[in-house]
């Protein structure tokens, strides 16, 4: 696919199939993210793998997307490193960059991801429950799996409602 071609495959995928994620495929849509853009380069992010069932399923508690992070094989979640943060407007959009290369990556790869916000309601639930320290702020949760079925369909706005005159 040529990355038209892969923007646009990429759906939010809600059912995934039972088949596990290899770790080495896990950490290379990760290493796609490090390649995004950050002001001044300062890569403000930081991210957990999480695979294991039983951890799974404490982070589904905490959004009412439980089912999408259950039956994914893994989460991957990102963090904002508060430590690294010089205008905290523009870290957060360098997080959105580097989370849109992860998807994209994992799309190339055959794989479904779905972006997963909401769970943010519960942010420092999820730290405290996945045990990271105060320097690091939850801003996505990426369920990562071979997607079950054909994912919903998607639309988008027309280019001309979008381009203001
Ligand atoms: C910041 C952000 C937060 C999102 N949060 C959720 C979420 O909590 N649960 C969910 O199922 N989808 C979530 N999504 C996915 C959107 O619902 C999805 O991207 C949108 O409906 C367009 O569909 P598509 O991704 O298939 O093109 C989120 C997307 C973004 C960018």
């Amino acid at each position: 696919m040529n990355c038209e071609e892969t923007i646009r495959a990429r759906r939010s995928v809600r059912r995934y199939a039972p088949d596990r994620v290899d770790d080495n495929v896990l950490r290379c849509i990760v290493q796609a993210g490090l390649w995004a853009p950050s002001g001044l380069n300062n890569q403000p992010w930081k991210f957990k793998i999480i695979t294991d069932a039983r951890q799974k399923e404490g982070l589904a508690q905490f959004t009412k997307y439980a089912s999408v992070i259950r039956e994914a094989p893994a989460a991957l979640c990102v963090f904002l490193d508060t430590t690294q943060v010089y205008s905290r407007d523009k870290d957060i959009m360098a997080i959105g960059a580097c989370i849109q290369n992860m998807l994209l990556q994992a799309t190339a790869l055959g794989l479904g991801t779905c972006w997963l916000g909401e769970i943010l309601n519960k942010k420092n639930e999820v730290g405290k429950f996945l045990n990271i320290g105060p320097d690091y702020e939850l801003m996505a949760v990426v369920a990562v799996g071979v997607s079950r079925g054909k994912p919903e369909l998607s639309s988008r706005k027309d280019l001309d409602q979008c381009l203001l005159p």
